[in-house]
């Protein structure tokens, strides 16, 4: 049997790896890269190399790296575009099992904030199970996510008593109808959707840059009166380091009855 460690590593601040993710980490024989084109990949790269040289000592480890491949951005269709992404990232793993493991080995992914929270590396192990990869079997570590530093610099409770949230994309929230959001915690923007819902009066918004890592900004306020600053905030980091990771609350302050 070979089994692969799928450890959450929290949103980018070494102090919110939990006690598991280390004890975790301490059991890989081997730990897989699978790194991705575009923004941020250097500094994501070093920020797994320093957790591991913090966690690992000087007990050695082997590394496999491999280049995610790009996700198919010209074609129409989107969703078949990201399943097509999918079965290439799934074979890509397959192949680091099959090449870099002995019989018997533990393999370490260190995954971005929490696995099951837009991640795909759940997905591809199961799909390898399922498959009929009966040599395999994975554990989940669960990681602080992103969301929830979020909420802790911004010092709020993610709902209201009783209230919902729900956990959305930029692309779905461009869509949404304003009314319908009470909480709404959006991730994967990359082209300021908030500024949708400006106009609608009584939103107000949690923003976070980088929330966690050492560049973090935070922004909170009306929507109105803060979009353009946050607007400026990206570009300004964008410009700064190349890149930025953000994600925010959405919420609809109580009618008056
Ligand atoms: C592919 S998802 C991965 C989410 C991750 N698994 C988690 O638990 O947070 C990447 C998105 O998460 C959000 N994100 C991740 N790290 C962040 C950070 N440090 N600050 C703000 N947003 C972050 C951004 O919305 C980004 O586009």
């Amino acid at each position: 049997m070979k089994t692969i460690l799928l450890i959450g590593i929290g949103p980018g601040d070494p102090d919110a790896l939990t006690l598991a993710a280390i004890k975790a980490i301490g059991r890989a024989d081997v730990f897989f890269f699978l790194e991705k084109e575009g923004e941020g990949k250097d500094s994501l790269i070093r920020f797994r190399q320093q957790i591991l040289q913090t966690h690992r000592g000087d007990q050695s480890y082997r590394t496999a790296t491999v280049a995610l491949p790009e996700r198919d951005r010209e074609t129409a269709g989107y969703v078949g575009a990201v399943e097509d992404w999918h079965r290439r990232r799934t074979a890509l793993i397959a192949t680091l099992i099959d090449t870099e493991m002995a019989e018997g080995e533990t393999a370490g992914m260190l995954i971005w904030g929490d696995p099951s929270l837009y991640d795909g590396a759940i997905q591809h192990l199961r799909d390898l199970i399922e498959s009929g990869r009966a040599d395999l079997s994975f554990e989940v570590i669960p990681g602080i996510t992103s969301i929830q530093m979020l909420a802790a610099r911004h010092k709020i409770p993610l709902n209201r008593i009783g209230e919902s949230i729900t956990i959305t994309t930029g692309r779905q929230i461009e869509q949404a109808d304003p009314a319908s959001i009470t909480n709404a915690v959006v991730m994967l923007d990359s082209r300021a959707a908030f500024r949708r819902l400006e106009g609608a009066g009584d939103v107000d918004i949690y923003w976070g840059g980088d929330v966690g890592g050492p560049d973090e900004i935070l922004i909170a306020g009306p929507l109105d009166a803060v979009a353009d600053r946050i607007e400026r905030a990206i570009a300004l980091q964008r410009a700064r380091k190349g890149w930025i990771m953000d994600n925010y609350l959405l919420r609809r302050r109580p009618q008056p009855s």
